[in-house]
This record gives C-alpha cells, sequence and structure tokens, in this order.
C-alpha cells in the first residue's frame, strides 16, 4: 500500500514501469528476432505490480527490449484490475483510445484479472487483441508468447484449476531496494462482493524453501527491505515437508544476511495469530506495521459480506498488537455502502476509526461485481449516499491522522530513503511503520541507505524531519 492517506487501489494505475533491476538466477535466453520491444501498463494492486514485474522478466530473456511508449512498441500488454467497476472499465477505454493508433503487425495483449473475467470475450469487444490471458494461467505465459510469435492470432490463457504459482527464473524489479516477493496467490475466502476468488484462483502457496532461496538471491543483489504478498499472505500454508507456519518464515527471512525489513501484505484477520505478534515483538527486522483490513465496523454488515469474523473479534487482534513491547501501526480497507449497509452501520464504521484510530486506511465506495454473491443483494446504496458516507469517513480519519502524527513531532525515525524531491536538499522516505517522512539533508547520494530522521512538523498524511547526523 501506499501509506498515505486514503489513496485508492485506482489511483495506482496508469503508471507505465521504468526499465531496471532485471533479476535472475539463470541466464536469459534470446529466443525473439532483433529489434522486438514491449510496453507493459499495470493498473491494480501490488500484486499485479509484482506480476507485471515477472512478465516483464519473461519477455526480457525472451530479447524483448522494454520502451515507455505503446507506439514504439512490437507487443503492448495491460496487466488490468477488475477490482471496482471503475477499475475494469479502464482497460477498455485505454484498448478503445489505442486502437486508432494501432500499428500494422503490432500484437495487443490484455492480462490480469479482466482478462480473466471476461475472457474470450475480450476479442468480441476488442477484436484486435491477440493475447488475453489471467493471472492464475501466467505460468504458461512463456508458450503463449512462443504461439504469438510463430504467428497465431488469438491465444488464451484462462485456466484457473491450478495449483501451481507463477514463478519466473528471470524478474525486472522496479525498486532498487525493496523487492515483492509473492508466497501466496489466489483467495480461499469468498468475501461476498469480492471478484479475487473468480480472477484469481484458489489460494496455493510457494515452497518455504523456494521463498528463502529467492530471498538470498534478492539480499546478494542488494536489496535490503523484501516485501511478502499474498491477496491473504497470513493464510500461506507451505506444501513443503517443512510445513513452515507463516510466522516461522517470517523470521527466517529476516535471518537472511543483509535483509534490513521485512513487510507482508495484505492479512486476513481471521488467520492472523498471537504467533505473528510474537515474531515481530521478537525480530525487529519485521516492520512495525499490519495491514488488517476491516471492512466494516459493523457485526451485521460483516456477516452479509461473510468477512468470517465480528466486530469483537477483530477487535480483539487489535487488542493483540497494541499490546505488542513496540508500536505497531495497523492500516486498514473499508468498504462503505454494501447492500443494506444502514445509518446505524455506518456509524459503527465511524465509531471502529474513533477506538482503533487508524494510521492510515484505504475506504472505497462498495462496486457490485459480475458473479459475485453480493451483486443480487436487496437494498442497494444511491451512488450519491455512497458519496456522502465516504466522505463522512474520510474526513474522520483525516482528523484521525491529523492527531496522530502531530504526536510524533520530536521523536526520530530510522528512514529507508527512496526518493529525492525536486527541491534542493529535500529527500523523503519510509519508516518500518510505513510513515512517509520528507526531509532535508546536506549529504548526497542518500537513495536506498538508512538515516535517522528528527521529525519537526505534521499534516495528515505525511511527516516533515531532518536527519540527524
Ligand atoms: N467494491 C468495493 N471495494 C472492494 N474491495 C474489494 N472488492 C470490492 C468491491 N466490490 C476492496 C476491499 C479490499 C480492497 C483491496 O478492495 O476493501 O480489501
Ligand atoms: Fe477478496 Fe476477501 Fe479474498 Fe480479500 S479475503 S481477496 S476481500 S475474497
Amino acid at each position: 500500500m501506499a501509506g498515505t492517506f486514503d489513496i485508492s487501489l485506482d489511483s495506482l494505475a496508469g503508471r507505465s514501469v521504468a526499465l531496471q533491476n532485471v533479476t535472475s538466477s539463470d541466464s536469459p535466453t534470446a529466443s525473439h528476432p532483433d529489434g522486438a520491444t514491449f510496453f507493459l501498463e499495470t493498473f491494480g494492486c501490488q500484486m499485479n505490480d509484482h506480476d507485471s514485474e515477472k512478465v516483464a522478466g519473461v519477455l526480457l530473456s525472451r530479447g524483448y527490449r522494454q520502451v515507455e511508449s505503446p507506439d514504439a512498441a512490437s507487443l503492448v500488454l495491460y496487466n488490468t484490475c477488475s477490482i471496482r467497476e471503475k477499475a475494469a472499465q479502464k482497460v477498455f477505454s485505454r484498448l478503445g483510445e489505442y486502437r486508432t493508433k494501432q500499428a500494422a503487425g503490432q500484437v495487443i495483449g490484455v492480462l490480469g484479472c479482466v482478462a480473466q473475467q471476461e475472457g474470450e470475450e475480450i476479442f468480441e469487444r476488442a477484436p484486435w487483441v491477440s493475447l488475453v490471458c489471467g493471472s492464475a494461467s501466467y505460468r504458461k505465459l512463456p508458450e503463449l508468447l512462443a504461439r504469438i510469435e510463430t504467428g497465431n492470432q488469438r491465444v488464451t490463457g484462462l485456466d484457473t484449476d491450478t495449483d501451481e504459482t507463477f514463478e519466473t527464473p528471470v524478474t525486472r524489479r522496479d525498486n532498487p531496494w525493496r523487492a515483492y516477493l509473492t508466497i501466496i496467490e489466489g483467495c480461499d475466502k469468498a468475501c461476498a462482493y469480492c471478484v479475487v476468488p473468480f480472477t484469481r484462483g484458489p489460494e496455493r502457496s510457494r515452497a518455504s524453501d523456494a521463498v528463502l532461496k529467492e530471498v538470498r538471491e534478492l539480499a546478494q543483489l542488494g536489496y535490503s527491505e523484501v516485501q511478502l504478498l499474498g491477496q491473504t499472505v497470513n493464510s500461506y500454508s507451505d506444501p513443503s515437508a517443512r510445513r513452515m507456519r507463516f510466522s516461522e518464515l517470517l523470521l527466517a527471512v529476516a535471518d537472511v544476511p543483509g535483509i534490513r525489513r521485512v513487510r507482508f501484505t495484505t492479512s486476513h484477520p481471521r488467520d492472523f495469530g498471537a504467533d505473528i505478534v510474537a515474531a515481530i515483538e521478537s525480530q525487529p527486522k519485521l516492520c512495525n506495521h499490519v495491514h488488517l483490513p476491516v471492512q466494516s465496523g459493523s457485526t451485521k454488515v460483516l456477516r452479509e459480506m461473510a468477512r468470517t469474523y465480528t466486530r469483537a473479534e477483530y477487535l480483539e487482534k487489535v487488542a493483540m498488537l497494541r499490546e505488542a513491547k513496540r508500536p505497531i501501526a495497523i492500516t486498514t480497507d473499508i468498504i462503505v455502502g454494501f447492500p443494506g449497509e444502514t445509518e446505524a452501520d455506518f456509524a459503527e464504521t465511524l465509531s471502529l476509526l474513533d477506538e482503533v484510530r487508524y494510521d492510515s486506511l484505504f475506504s472505497f465506495k462498495y462496486s457490485p461485481r459480475p458473479n459475485t454473491p453480493s451483486l443480487k443483494m436487496p437494498d442497494a446504496i444511491s451512488e450519491e449516499e455512497k458519496s456522502r458516507r465516504l466522505a463522512v469517513l474520510q474526513e474522520k480519519q483525516r482528523e484521525i491522522q491529523t492527531a496522530r502524527n502531530a504526536e510524533l513531532v520530536g521523536e526520530t525515525f530510522e528512514i529507508l530513503v527512496s526518493g529525492k524531491s525536486r527541491r534542493e536538499n529535500q529527500w523523503f522516505g519510509y519508516s518500518t511503520s510505513h510513515r512517509v517522512l520528507n526531509f532535508t539533508s546536506q549529504v548526497n547520494a542518500l537513495l536506498g541507505t538508512y538515516v535517522q530522521v528528527h521529525v519537526t512538523g505534521a499534516g495528515p498524511n505525511n511527516l516533515v524531519g531532518e536527519q540527524v547526523i
């Protein structure tokens, strides 16, 4: 997650990724004619971002070169998101916009959740598309690309009945210091509003040995922070004979020499146990941050959503985190306007915010999605009312964050420096609790290093400070 106040996943869309950091355990083998290029645009969550890094790795190993504009590319790929309707629509408008510009011989492909959801219908809606591949079938991507390269007009990868995960010998990572690493794909939770179980298929975990091997390689390449990913990352179930628990895997990852920070997202409250808190307490390399989506503060709505916990049970998990020996930031996701959500239910969500005092949150208006159980639920909430509730919720959270961040003025945090602002001597980075800190420093070449920053000011979304030398 982005760590600032309420950025929807949609706002992460529309970026094309820069080419850097090819990591490989095998040497790439060029198998494509010289001059082939690809453009890849990614929409959606971190899982999608990381899938795109792996897709880019597959293409680079086939001899393609990545370009920054679709106009110049032999292969134009959109890695799509369908979690809310707006995200799914964006892809079709991209495809529409691009149609007029398509050059002779240019191949267009749709990957990700929209591909999985719409399947071959994409060819009907956009006949200029040649490749449709859902995220549960990415392991077939090299084979699908080979078929396109030999002139096949229409190629699909749409299976979800797989027990395999998407592993590639080559990954092209976007960030030179923090590496994403998928440890579990798919989801078995079946929340009433969510398309993910349909688009990403059933839960499949990677063997702990394979995860640890990749972490060791990453550390050798200079990555100091790893972020373990999964739709329900803490439902991890080691398929190998070692049967490592998620909390044991966290500790083993943190033990890899060279690794300084370990993050993980997203946790499902039902599978969030005391052993995870104990692991964080005992190992400072495990970051002081847990993203624990609640979705609603009303037990009645949670039941309708099939979230499998009550408000009180969720608050027990929060209490566990709050009692930890060091402060652990808690962030969450909230949906407003789920069918049947009354004013009283919504008031319970607001009171939950007061009770938990989240460090930040992502909030969404409920969006009806194809195939999901909630699609046919009665008592839909009007768009207008959803917007009103969202604004009220965001205003409340803004007040909470303003107050919480103000309490941090005067403290000193260790920051992984992630960027430089246009203004001279201005940098930014993240604390272990995933707070954004903008700070001044006279030192050059700070990118990717860890520095101590003294906080001198605070806003709702970030802190400002000065480097302590
Ligand atoms: N409508 C609105 N928000 C949704 N999310 C998932 N499905 C929907 C939907 N149909 C939100 C949940 C989830 C986050 C990634 O997206 O809050 O945690
Ligand atoms: Fe969707 Fe629920 Fe699975 Fe999260 S846990 S991906 S919200 S079905």
